[in-house]
């Protein structure tokens, strides 16, 4: 399958050299790395990770293309579903964005927020990396405003103050390093990253630590079956302490999550006995994930039951739970395609429109594929559109 990925430069095979370099140096040191940590260090770590180091990684230049990144419709319906949380929650509202990405989506949300005319007192983001924040600071800088650019606002780390408005994050929990397990003679085990005997990275299985294995017990509690012997997925045990540590002090408001994904029981079907782990370069999808590290982005499914649970036990209930082009059509997708269309004269930005919508919405594309979940706390009458709370398919958790 590699032989039909695109070349790398030589510039990024040595990048790619360096970062295997240090993963096999720390193996040799500290033995093999549960896979959650490989792929911690091949998307950040600094100066070499795919997040960290600076790939054009967003868009036709790199290696995946995001809803914010194909135009501005996403954003503005977002828009549309919260502001009437942000403007019940009145001047102290702040919005906060996990994962900027290019900065697309804080552009485009800014200006829709302005027009709304419910701009949150500060618009927060929560990067990560150093290089896209870098990036995120610039095309702000460069395409808004003054007086909205002056509400932006770079964290180092959550809030530790107790704060009142709407957390919204894309395609940030897939990026979250998942943990990979296999079940074999009944126990659970934890997938890791080896070296063989010539320094190429191999993987290998070691018995679950006490936290991986409760994590698997209890899905398997959950479905009502144990996993058949050899089958292997992804989990994110770190999920609740996640959840805790981004939105624990959001004392009133809402957060949404959009990603791809499913509910419990369709994400471990018997079926997908491999996982989702995916690889991303250059626009093509593989499974690879050694695969000259650090120039490919590492993803996995997120399992929208797990995200409940986790939220749940932070202290927030589920607001709604439906596919990506319904959450987009409740949105009030229909109005915001027309409202942009009226806006451009030529041809050309109509078709490039029409065509953002198709991507948005078609099921194999990001339709059916991505999903939005909204979980609230401290907020007695939830002002969502009567659309969406329609729609919701809560039920299927
Ligand atoms: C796939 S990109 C999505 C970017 C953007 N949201 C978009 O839709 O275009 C993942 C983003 O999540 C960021 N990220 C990864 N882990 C994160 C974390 N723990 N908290 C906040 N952001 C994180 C990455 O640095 C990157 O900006």
């Amino acid at each position: 399958m590699q032989s039909r990925l695109p070349d790398p430069s030589a510039d990024e095979r040595a990048h790619s050299d360096r970062l295997l370099q240090l993963l096999r140096e720390q193996i040799a040191s500290h033995g093999p790395l549960p896979f959650s940590q490989y792929m911690e260090r091949c998307l950040y770590a600094p100066g070499l990770g795919y997040y960290s180091a600076g790939k054009a990684k967003f868009g036709a230049a790199g290696d995946f293309i995001t809803a914010p990144e194909l135009g501005e419709l996403f954003a503005r319906c977002v828009v549309n579903a919260v502001q009437p949380v942000l403007a019940m929650l009145g001047d102290e509202a702040d919005f906060l964005e996990l994962g900027g990405g290019s900065g697309a989506f804080a552009e485009a949300a800014l200006n829709a927020l302005a027009a709304a005319g419910t701009l949150p007192r500060s618009y927060l983001i929560l990067e990560p990396s150093a290089d896209l924040r870098e990036r995120q600071r610039e095309r702000l800088r460069m395409n808004l405003p003054t007086e909205l650019n002056a509400r932006v606002q770079w964290l180092d780390r959550p809030p530790e103050q107790d704060w009142q408005g709407v957390l919204f994050a894309n395609e940030v929990i897939d990026a979250l390093p998942t943990t990979r397990f296999t079940v074999l003679g009944g126990e659970v085990y934890e997938e890791h990253v080896a070296l063989d005997g010539e320094g190429h990275l191999l993987r290998i299985d070691r018995p679950a630590d006490a936290l991986v294995a409760g994590a698997v017990r209890h899905v398997e509690r959950d479905l009502g079956a144990t996993f058949a012997d050899g089958y292997r997925s992804e989990i994110l045990p770190q999920l609740p302490y996640w959840i805790q540590a981004v939105a624990g002090s959001l004392s009133a408001g809402l957060l949404l999550f959009v990603d791809y994904g499913y509910v419990r029981r369709e994400f471990y079907l018997p079926e997908r006995d491999d996982g989702t782990l995916m690889a991303h370069y250059r626009h093509r999808s593989h499974n690879d994930p050694f695969y000259l590290p650090g120039l490919n982005d590492l993803t996995a499914s997120v399992d929208f039951t797990a995200l409940a649970e986790a939220g749940n036990h932070a202290g927030f209930g589920v607001a709604g739970y439906l596919p990506q082009a319904q959450f987009l059509i409740a949105a009030g997708l229909q109005d915001v395609f027309e409202h942009a269309q009226a806006q451009v004269a030529d041809e050309h930005s109509r078709y490039r429109l029409a065509q953002q919508v198709k991507r948005l919405m078609l099921p194999d594309q990001m339709g059916e594929r991505f999903q939005a979940m909204l979980l609230a706390r401290g907020i007695d009458v939830l002002p969502l559109p009567a659309e969406l709370l329609a729609a919701d398919q809560g039920g299927r958790l």
